[in-house]
């Protein structure tokens, strides 16, 4: 089948490599001529693991190609729209721009029968004027949204936990090309929902709604936990043991951040808004709050463990992406606790595996080193993104560099009683 995507972002470009993994010919299609020459030459334009092998053995294979040309998605039967929806200038709701300008650009170039397939996280009822608009060309609109994680998103996009058709006019259409797409899925038997274009894109954002308000539960309880001397690591794993709530999401520490929760909750809030519902995740607003208040925690902590003042004192940050396996930045509450400190005045030198040269374009006055740079005669060290490189430090080694062994885990990843066996003077969040 042939088959092209437009966008080669995270999502994009995942998509791409995946599908022509599976035999599809593909032809991924972006507006930015650097990324797309960096994929041609395989080599992805960000880090996700497995993508790199995928990417290179799909070029070789000839099933898959990118091009700047709208008009190489020509002949294509099924067109994905994978472009971004960031938070607006204003903070609130979802920037369009970028799916309105896929959509324009690749009509000209569809022929009836083709079916064009979101894959955009977008506020509800975007679909539907989309549909509209394609409806003149004779192509059908399907909306199809994602669930990938990044770090997984090679494992997701090969083997997802379901698939979600939306569809419209051309029903039958959609459904029968989206089957011929993810046949290798569908053989093994991953469950699949046919509704409307509302529910399914209703489906991506209560999705990421519920897990940032997991989450945020947990955090809440963290705050709780502080108070009272209990501990919601232990906590999380006895609520975690009903399966009814299950302990995956409870992980208490610096919060949610990244390209995808803090945005659509904030999104997902201001569509209800337009819609006259706004009461009804009004919630979220506390979801985002409590949130950002970890962040404030970690700072405070810090300034209080170093006796008020962090001015000139050195702060090691261990992790600047906002989660492991991957060099995304956007939203990371790591380094946004880690340029806050040094706003204060610390001395913060942060070090990440992958991630360094995306915080050092956001942040070009922060100082980033080695782990045993940022360690060197540390004050205090963070640990606030749970890479293995960090989880996996020998605490031994790791007291032999500080001037003094006080340690805040901001993700509750360290093996805390290997630290206070080495003497570190250990800080959980949530827990005494
Ligand atoms: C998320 C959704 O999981 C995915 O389905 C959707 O398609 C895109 O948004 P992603 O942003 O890649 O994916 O990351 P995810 O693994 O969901 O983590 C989001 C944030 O929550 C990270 O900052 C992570 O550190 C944090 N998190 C996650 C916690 O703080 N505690 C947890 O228990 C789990």
């Amino acid at each position: 089948m042939k088959l092209s995507v437009i966008g080669c972002g995270y999502l994009g470009a995942v998509h791409a490599a995946a599908m022509a993994s599976i035999g599809h010919s593909v032809v991924g299609i972006d507006v930015d001529a650097d990324k797309i020459a960096l994929l041609n030459s395989g080599r992805a334009p960000f880090f996700e693991p497995g993508l790199t092998e995928l990417l290179t053995e799909a070029l070789a294979s000839g099933n898959l190609t990118f091009s700047t040309d709208f008009a190489d998605a020509a002949g294509a039967e099924a067109h994905f729209v994978a472009v971004g929806t960031p938070q607006s200038k204003d903070g609130l709701g979802a920037d369009l721009r970028y799916v309105n300008a896929a959509v324009d650009a690749l009509l000209p170039h569809v022929a009836p029968g083709d079916v064009i397939v979101g894959k955009s996280t977008v506020p509800v009822g975007t679909a539907e004027g989309l549909a509209q608009r394609i409806d003149p060309t004779g192509a059908v609109l399907a909306w199809n949204p994602e669930f990938l994680r990044e770090g997984f998103a090679v494992e997701d996009t090969l083997r997802p936990d379901r698939l979600v058709y939306g569809v419209g006019a051309g029903a039958e259409r959609a459904e029968s090309v989206l089957d011929a797409v993810y046949h290798v899925a569908l053989d093994a038997n991953t469950p699949k929902i046919v509704t409307g274009y509302a529910t399914a894109e209703l489906v991506k954002v209560s999705a990421n709604a519920f897990l940032a308000t997991k989450i945020s539960f947990i955090n809440a309880m963290a705050e709780i936990s502080e108070v009272t001397g209990a501990d919601v690591t232990a906590l999380a794993d006895a609520i975690g043991m009903d399966a009814r709530i299950g302990r995956r999401f409870l992980n208490a520490g610096v919060g949610f951040g990244g390209g995808c929760l803090p945005k659509d909750i904030r999104a997902f809030r201001a569509r209800a808004e337009e819609l006259g519902v706004g009461h009804s995740v009004a919630f979220l607003e506390e979801v985002d709050a409590i949130n950002l208040r970890r962040r404030d925690r970690v700072v405070d902590l810090t300034t209080a463990l170093l006796d008020g003042d962090v001015t000139g004192r050195k702060v090691a940050v261990l992790g600047v992406a906002f989660k492991p396996n991957s060099d995304d930045i956007r939203d990371s509450p790591a380094l946004d606790i880690a340029s806050r400190l040094a706003a204060l005045g610390a001395n913060v030198v942060a070090t990440d595996p992958e991630a360094i040269a995306n915080a050092r374009r956001m942040e070009p006055d922060l100082t980033f080193g080695t782990i045993e740079e940022a360690l060197t005669d540390a004050d205090i060290v963070l640990l606030l993104t749970e890479w293995k490189d960090f989880t996996g430090i020998d605490p031994v080694w790791a007291a032999s560099l500080v001037k003094t062994p006080l340690v805040i885990d901001g993700r509750n990843a360290l093996p805390h009683t290997q630290w206070i066996d080495a003497m570190w003077e250990y800080h959980g969040l949530g827990r005494r």
